[in-house]
C-alpha cells in the first residue's frame, strides 16, 4: 500500500500564523506537526509516502523531509496549485498510486491510543474502503457518518447544518486502487471543493465501505484552529512527560518496525543535537 499525506490548504483559520509558514510545518509540542501523520502511515507499515502541499511550501517540506531514506523510506513530492479539496490528492497522486491500495492522512490531524499500530496495519489491505467514526462534540465540522441500529454506516454529508449523529470521519482514510477512478467522477461541492465525503459516499453505495467506530481510548486532534493546536500541544506535552515516551517520533517509528538500522538512529541523534528530540533518541540506545 501507498501513503499520501495532504499538507496543502490555506490554513486561514490559523491567520496570522500561517500567512508565511504551512500550517503542517508549525510545532506541535517539540516536534513539527507533520511528523504526527507521517508516523501513522508508517505506524501501518507503509514505506512509499507522497507529500502533497501548496507550491510555494513545497521548498521547506524538502528540506525537513528529504527523500525519506534516513527513515527507511521513500519520499516524493507533489503540489496543489488551489485547495480545491481533499479528493484531489487522488487525482494529483494518480501516478504515484499506479495500481496499489492507497492510505490517505491529512497533514493536520493527530492520532494517538492503544492499539492503533494493530488496527492500522488491519487496514492496509482493503478492499473496498475502510474509514473511521469519531464521536465528538461538533460533527458539523466534519464529514458526518450516520448509523442504523446495528452500527452500519447509512449515511456520510459533508459539514451538514443539522448532523444526522455525533460521529465524525477523521483525516485517515484507506482504499483500494478504486479510488482514483471515483475521485475523477467527483463534482465540486457548493463550496466549490471536490469532497472525500462524496468518495466515502460512493463507496457507501457500492456496499464497499468499512466504518470503523474509535472508542473513547483514542485520541483524535485536528490542529485547523488555535485552540484545537493548543490542545493537542498540551495532550502531547502531557502524555510525554508522563511517559518518557514520545508521539510521532518517526525514527523510532522507523527502528522498531525495521525499516531502519541503529546506525540511522545514530545519525539521527547527530542531526538532531542538543534538542529535546535529539536527547530523545540518546535515550533510547
Ligand atoms: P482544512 O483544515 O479543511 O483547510 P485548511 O488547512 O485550508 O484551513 P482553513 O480551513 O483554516 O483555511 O484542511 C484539512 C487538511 O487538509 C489540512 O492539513 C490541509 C489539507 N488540505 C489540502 O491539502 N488541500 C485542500 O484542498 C484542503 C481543503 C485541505
Amino acid at each position: 500500500m501507498k501513503g499520501i499525506i495532504l499538507a496543502g490548504g490555506s490554513g486561514t483559520r490559523l491567520f496570522p500564523i500561517t500567512i508565511a509558514v504551512s500550517k503542517q510545518l508549525l510545532p506541535v509540542y517539540d516536534k513539527p506537526m507533520i511528523y504526527y501523520p507521517l508516523s501513522v502511515l508508517m505506524l501501518a507499515g507503509i514505506r512509499e509516502i507522497l507529500f502533497i502541499t501548496t507550491p510555494h511550501d513545497q521548498e521547506a517540506f524538502k528540506k525537513l523531509l528529504g527523500n525519506g531514506s534516513h527513515v527507511g523510506c521513500k519520499f516524493e513530492f507533489a503540489v496543489q496549485e488551489q485547495p480545491n479539496g481533499l479528493a484531489e490528492a487522488f487525482i494529483i497522486g494518480e501516478e504515484f498510486i499506479g495500481k496499489e491500495k492507497v492510505a490517505l492522512v491529512l497533514g493536520d490531524n493527530i492520532f494517538y491510543g492503544n492499539g492503533f499500530g494493530s488496527l492500522l496495519r488491519s487496514k492496509v489491505d482493503v478492499n473496498g474502503a475502510a474509514i473511521f467514526a469519531y464521536p465528538v462534540k461538533d460533527p458539523e465540522r466534519y464529514g458526518v457518518v450516520e448509523f442504523d441500529s446495528e452500527y452500519k454506516a447509512i449515511s456520510i454529508e459533508e459539514k451538514p447544518e443539522k448532523p444526522k449523529s455525533k460521529f465524525a470521519v477523521p483525516g485517515l482514510y484507506f482504499y483500494d486502487n478504486s479510488v482514483v477512478e471515483y475521485a475523477k467522477n467527483v463534482k465540486p461541492s457548493d463550496r466549490g471543493e471536490l469532497e472525500i465525503s462524496t468518495i466515502n459516499q460512493m463507496y457507501l453505495d457500492e456496499g464497499n465501505l468499512e466504518v470503523g467506530v474509535m472508542t473513547r481510548g483514542m485520541a483524535w486532534f485536528d490542529t485547523g484552529t488555535v485552540e484545537s493546536l493548543d490542545d493537542a500541544t498540551e495532550f502531547i506535552r502531557v502524555i510525554q512527560n508522563r511517559q518518557s515516551a514520545m508521539i510521532g517520533c518517526i525514527e523510532e517509528v522507523a527502528y522498531i518496525h525495521k525499516f531502519i538500522g541503529f546506525d540511522k538512529i545514530e545519525d539521527a541523534i547527530f542531526k538532531y543535537g542538543k534538542s529535546n528530540y535529539g536527547e530523545y533518541l540518546r535515550s533510547l540506545i
